[in-house]
């Protein structure tokens, strides 16, 4: 397939899969505590417990605290934007044309900017103005076809960037911030105002191909992704200022979703789960979310890319399992040592989101660390699982490909709540085995957590730990502050909002 007929595809695939006035920024934080707050409307197609209240989502509107309440201290060296990403809009309409998205993955990208500062945090969020968001924003109606709900197409679908959401991740890559969805174009933002410039096209012949919403950032600042759609599949290499150094597009061992990936300082490195697409269903009218399937009987595969000629690439296979998110991998005498949150199979994607989405109380099926060792000589790979019930799994961002330690992870502290969103803090020492964690209550419903390194120190986890939460009782989120080396002393800080906000995916802390 070549690149006109792949992109043709990824058009073809978006439109498929369901068959203006702009977001205005609240003047004081009372008014904006009150649109995004408790005080606002129950939406009539959703009853979710007060702590699903974030997945009740916002409508389009932006918010921003100039200064938000700090309980203990933000160190002083921790300075920065901690930019964070996702899903931030799930209903449109009035009345009996109210419209609520099936599952979580659909709603359009929300990018926050939580700024540490001398004076303070501030706290800002806005909507990416999408093509999509800004004819549905004025249309007051759902008109594109979205990843997981079935819904019809009253907007032309050419290309994938026609139904880009830009809702998964955000990174600041030499001027441009990055809004990325992994079946589209990043989506260039401004850093400072979150303002949205447009779509991103690295090269002419890359227009409109996916771009994952999980890059990897060597420590030598370039930044390396892929993409995968319709059965091939896309690697980039970027330097830190955002040029596209090299790019390769070819045949996926596998047709369905990849979300993630790790590198070393020699590899990319792919774990494929066994995920297919129905496109029988499709034709019937499923969304591309709802026309994956799950071929357990098959293998998972792990793609091995070499990272200096992407034309040399090697396939083992293991047992099926799924994986979203990586920690880290790092390589030494020819073995890759990968880190990662692994899952039995689709069933959290595919049952447990859509059910979450109408508000339905349910546990999800546990999602565990694991530790695969990849023995190239021999073209074996071993894996190794623990018991924590945990996702998002992150490294210090000095050791990205490199041999690393620690990995940290938000946690359960038993079964999972129902509901959304962890409850504590983990980080797992890999060569002694040991945990560090803090618990909060049941009553916290806690997000991805990231790793801020100390400035001008070289040394893994010398620095913070800082995320995001949701704390049920008050219905305001929150950010944290943890010494990323001592998570069982609990915050240094927590950060609160006058208001709560919807749950975000992912984020990067780019210190200042
Ligand atoms: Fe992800």
């Amino acid at each position: 397939m070549n690149r006109r007929s792949f992109f043709t595809a990824v058009g073809a695939t978006a439109a498929s899969a369901a068959t203006a006035s702009m977001a205005q920024t609240a003047s004081s934080a009372a008014t904006r505590a009150v649109l995004g707050g408790p005080a606002g409307a129950k939406p009539p197609l959703f009853q979710g417990s007060a702590r699903m209240t974030p997945l009740r989502g916002y409508h389009g509107q932006d918010v921003a605290c100039e200064r938000a309440a700090i309980e203990g201290k933000v160190p002083q060296e921790l300075r920065g934007v901690f930019y964070r990403n996702g899903p931030g809009l799930f209903e449109r309409g009035a009345g009996t044309n109210k419209q609520r998205y099936s599952h979580w993955f659909d709603g359009d990208g929300l990018v926050h900017a939580w700024r540490f500062t001398d004076q303070g945090v501030s706290h800002q969020a806005r909507f990416v103005q999408t093509k999509k968001f800004i004819a549905e924003q004025s249309a007051n109606a759902f008109l594109a076809p979205a990843f997981g709900s079935a819904l019809p197409a009253h907007m032309p679908v050419r290309n994938s960037d026609d139904v880009n959401t830009a809702n998964t991740n955000v990174y600041k890559l030499g001027d441009r911030l990055l809004a990325m969805w992994e079946g589209g174009s990043a989506t260039d933002l401004d850093p400072q105002s979150l303002h949205t410039r447009g779509i991103v096209t690295w090269s002419p012949e890359l227009k409109h191909m996916p771009f994952s919403a999980h890059p990897k950032i060597d420590p030598d600042g370039t930044f390396w992704n892929f993409g995968t759609m319709m059965g091939k599949m896309v690697l980039y290499h970027l330097s830190p200022t955002g040029e596209l150094l090299k790019h390769a597009v070819f045949d996926a061992p596998t047709g369905g979703m990849v979300h993630d990936f790790a590198i070393t300082h020699k590899s990319l490195v792919f774990l494929l789960p066994p995920i297919g697409i129905d496109y029988a269903a499709m034709r019937k009218g499923a969304a591309f979310g709802q026309a994956l399937t799950w071929n357990g009987n098959d293998s998972t595969k792990v793609l091995i890319v070499d990272r200096n000629d992407f034309s040399k690439r090697r396939i083992l296979e293991m047992p099926a399992f799924m994986v979203f998110h990586f920690g880290n991998a790092w390589e030494a005498d020819n073995v890759i040592r990968v880190d990662f949150v692994q899952s039995k199979n689709l069933d959290i994607m595919s049952d447990w989101m859509p059910r979450m989405m109408r508000g339905e109380t349910v546990v999800p099926d546990r999602s565990n660390p694991a530790f695969v060792k990849i023995d190239l000589n021999r073209g074996k790979c071993d894996v190794a699982m623990r018991d924590e019930n945990c996702e998002f799994p992150r490294v210090d961002p000095r050791v990205v490909g490199l041999r690393n330690r620690n990995v940290y992870y938000p946690v359960d502290n038993g079964d999972r709540p129902e509901g959304f969103g962890f409850t504590g803090v983990m980080r797992i020492d890999t060569e002694s085995g040991k945990v560090d964690r803090y618990n909060f209550s049941e009553q916290v419903a806690l997000e991805e957590h990231v790793v801020v390194p100390r400035p001008s120190s070289g040394r893994e986890g010398d620095g913070w730990l800082v995320g995001v939460g949701f704390d049920v009782a008050a219905q305001q989120s929150f950010a944290t502050v943890f010494d990323a080396m001592n998570l069982a002393a609990g915050p240094q800080a927590i950060i609160r909002l006058p208001y709560w906000t919807p749950v975000c995916f992912h984020g990067h802390f780019h210190t200042a």
